[in-house]
């Protein structure tokens, strides 16, 4: 078997380009290795570490620049994320048949993409400067944190990156001929190596910083992203464990404004007082 030669623009159709053993290990075998370890480590965490499934917020240390940068952050990955999942999951012929040409679909993914993705950067930056100067801030950072860091502003500039290329040029790779039959693949249990060995250099690079991250999303701050994100919003900022209502009834009554909020006590909590 022949090695694909790397293709940093344009690249030869899929059933032309041959698949070599790297093909097979990074595009046929790496995706799963990288799901095993995202289940398997996140119901590892979720065992051993409850009390570490938190963001580590550091909102009392310093608010004015994380009330910008936080949501900027936040909204601009929920909207990247969409744009996955539309242009990864979502076949072309679908988007044909609802009589949305090629051409409307690219103006649109760019325009849409390219805003929530710089929107991320921006956001990152931001709370990455925050880190680096506010002291009790940088002091809270973790080796972990850090290559935490290095992972999603890699996955974040090379997403950026070949999606700016493939405005300039002329011959740009179809990802939704390459990139997304191969993601969609995965799922059946056929990868198809050759259409990932066929989208070029580019989008393979930064599909490798996005499995990177994924796996070691479940060892990570990035873990209270899996926390269903409603009840994420009303929780208290610090987790407390309250005290068990058995050994307190009737003796420490709950003050107004202190009230257990937004986690399972809520509702202990209210049953108390409704009987007290
Ligand atoms: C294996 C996982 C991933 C695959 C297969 C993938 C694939 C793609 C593809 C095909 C594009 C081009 C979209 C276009 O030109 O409209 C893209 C763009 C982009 N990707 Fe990814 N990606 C992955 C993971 C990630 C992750 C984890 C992040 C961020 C943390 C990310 C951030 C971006 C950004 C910012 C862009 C620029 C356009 C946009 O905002 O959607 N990607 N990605």
């Amino acid at each position: 078997m022949m090695q694909s030669a790397p293709v940093l623009l344009a690249a030869p159709a899929p059933e032309a380009v041959d698949v070599g053993v790297w093909d097979i290990l990074l595009w046929g075998a790496l995706p799963y290795i990288v799901l095993a370890i995202v289940i398997g480590g996140t119901i590892w965490r979720y065992k051993y570490d409850q009390f570490g499934w938190t963001t580590r917020s550091s909102q009392l240390y310093e608010s004015r620049i994380l009330r910008i940068a936080s949501p900027l952050f936040h909204f601009g990955i929920l909207a990247v994320l969409v744009g996955h999942l539309v242009g990864l999951v979502i076949p072309r012929s679908w988007t044909d048949a609802a009589g949305l040409s090629e051409h409307a679909y690219h103006i649109m993914a760019l325009g849409i993409g390219l805003v929530a993705g710089f929107g991320t950067l921006v956001g990152i930056v931001m709370l990455i400067y925050r880190r680096r100067t506010t002291g009790p801030v940088f002091m809270a950072t973790t080796k972990n944190d850090k290559f935490m860091y290095v992972m999603l502003v890699a996955a974040l500039l090379t997403g950026l990156g070949v999606t700016i290329i493939s405005v300039f040029d002329t011959t740009p790779v179809d990802y939704r001929q390459t990139v997304s039959p191969w993601f969609r693949s995965i799922w059946i249990l056929q990868p198809d190596v050759q259409a990932m060995a066929a989208s070029g250099i580019g989008f393979q690079t930064h599909a490798l910083f996005g499995m990177a991250l994924f796996a070691i999303w479940p060892f990570t701050r990035l873990v209270h992203a899996f926390t269903a994100p409603v009840h994420y919003l009303f929780r208290p900022y610090i987790v407390y464990r309250s005290r068990d209502s058995k050994d307190t009834a009737g003796m420490v009554p709950i003050r107004r404004g202190w009230e257990p909020i937004g986690t399972q006590d809520r509702a202990r909590g209210s049953t108390r007082s409704r009987t007290r």
